[in-house]
Order: C-alpha cells, then sequence, then structure tokens
C-alpha cells in the first residue's frame, strides 16, 4: 500500500513579504493538485496572510517556521499555534537546527511546542531532527537521532486523529548543495520509524506520521530519494525558492 507524500518549503528568513507573495503565485502556477502528495510552503510570520491569500484553494498549503508553546499571554514577539491556524496555516517546523543554533532552541522546547500544536488540532508539526557532523564522525548518529525523538515525543499520546512528520535534517548536509548519500537517509529513516514506534506504540497507523528528508535536495537529485521507503518526502530550503526546481521535485514525487 502506498502512502500520501508531502513536499515543504521552508522560505526561511529570505523572501520578504512581497517577495514570498511573487514566489508563492510562481509555484501556484506550476503545482496543480495531484494524488498521494500534498505540498505546503512556509513564510516567514509577517508574510503568512499575504501568501495565504495567494495561495487561497490550491494544491498547495501554508505552513510557519516556528511556534510558540503557550496559548497566550506576555510573551513578546512569539506567535501562537491559535495564531498560525488563523492566518491559514495547515503546518508548522518546530525545532529546525538553525533554531536550536543561533537562538539555543532545545528539545525540552520542541517538545513543548510540539505538545502546544497538537493540542490546539488542525496543525500538523513538522518536527526536525538530526545529527551534527561530529556526532556521525564519533559513531553516535543513531543514538542522537533517537535521544532527539524521545525528547521530543516521550509523553506525549497520539490521537486517532493527529499527524505528526518528523523531518530528518542531517546537520552537516543543509545548505551545502549535497545531500547525504540515499542509503544513508533511507538507514536513518528506519531508525526514526522504529523509535516513533518505540514511543507511540507499535499499532501506531502509519496515517498518523511522516518521515521526510531534509538537506540540499534539489530537482536534479531528488530522483535518487523517492524510490526509497521510509522516505515519505522532503523538508527543502534552496530549491523551495526556485519555482522551476520546487516543481521538478513535486513531479517526481509520483
Ligand atoms: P536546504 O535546506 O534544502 O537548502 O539544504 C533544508 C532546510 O534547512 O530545511
Amino acid at each position: 500500500m502506498t502512502h500520501s507524500k508531502i513536499l515543504i518549503a521552508n522560505w526561511k528568513m529570505k523572501p520578504g513579504l512581497k517577495d514570498s507573495i511573487d514566489l508563492a503565485k510562481k509555484i501556484k502556477e506550476k503545482i496543480k493538485k495531484k494524488p498521494g502528495v500534498g505540498v505546503a510552503v512556509c513564510p516567514n510570520h509577517i508574510a503568512l496572510h499575504g501568501v495565504s491569500k495567494v495561495l487561497g484553494k490550491s494544491a498547495i498549503k501554508l505552513g510557519a517556521q516556528d511556534v510558540f508553546w503557550e496559548e497566550q499571554g506576555s510573551y513578546t514577539g512569539e506567535i501562537s499555534a491559535a495564531m498560525i491556524k488563523e492566518a491559514g496555516c495547515g503546518y508548522v517546523i518546530v525545532g529546525h537546527s538553525e533554531r536550536r543554533k543561533y537562538l539555543n532552541e532545545n528539545y525540552e522546547m520542541i517538545h513543548q511546542k510540539t505538545k502546544a500544536v497538537l493540542n490546539l488540532g488542525g496543525l500538523i508539526p513538522v518536527v526536525c531532527i538530526g545529527e551534527e557532523a561530529k556526532d556521525r564522525d564519533s559513531g553516535k548518529k543513531d543514538y542522537v537521532l533517537m535521544d532527539q525523538l524521545h525528547q521530543a515525543f516521550g509523553g506525549i499520546n497520539l490521537m486517532e486523529n493527529q499527524e505528526v512528520i518528523v523531518a530528518y535534517e542531517p546537520v552537516w548536509a543543509i545548505g551545502t548543495g549535497t545531500p547525504i548519500k540515499p542509503e544513508e537517509a533511507e538507514y536513518a529513516h528506519k531508525i526514526v520509524k522504529i523509535t516513533l514506534l518505540d514511543i507511540f506504540g507499535s499499532d501506531l497507523p502509519k496515517k498518523n506520521y511522516k518521515i521526510i528528508y531534509g538537506g540540499s535536495i534539489s530537482g536534479s537529485n531528488v530522483k535518487d530519494f523517492v524510490k526509497l521507503d521510509n522516505i515519505d518526502g522532503f523538508l527543502v530550503g534552496g530549491a523551495g525558492l526556485k519555482p522551476v526546481d520546487f516543481a521538478k521535485i513535486f513531479k517526481a514525487m509520483g
């Protein structure tokens, strides 16, 4: 049985409001609904509303790049899950490695954010994990991934109608132009899958989770990844800013 896949673009702090709207228009022109493959773009917070208006009821869904764990209150600069949903989002990235690096975001925070998103309902967290080069070099990669997953999801009970997306992003492959070897990604995804089943229960239905890969995926290398088991899609940075390349990835996904 084949399961649905998803392609998500993280536009990072790159296009501003006007450029995000232009980019959304171009991507909307190129990508039409296709059964079994979902697609979402994640602009910066201030562009969410404008991009939402452009996307309308098209095949392309909206996602945010971050969320705060409290529902409301004196948390200057933060945005709640409900606010993100109100802006039209169906997805939100949680714990991207750039936030872990520049904002000291840790897995305790990532756990709180994931829980807040799931508690709200109607919003799917895209939880980022991934080892650094030093973890890989010292042979600790598997342990690091398992630990990150346990910290992010431990103690959370996934309900029947809830879904989580785990983005496996080896930090050392992000933005380099060279992804990891497909078989290495396939192996890591197996580790992620086993750990998720360990956390949520071995009877967790496939519809409740996806494991996607991120790190230098492009229109030209995606073909090596689409045929692998356990890879349910991609989180792309650079390629998400190039409508032709982005559409090529989408096309390759089935
Ligand atoms: P990249 O970024 O595709 O440019 O490597 C991926 C990411 O940061 O999610």
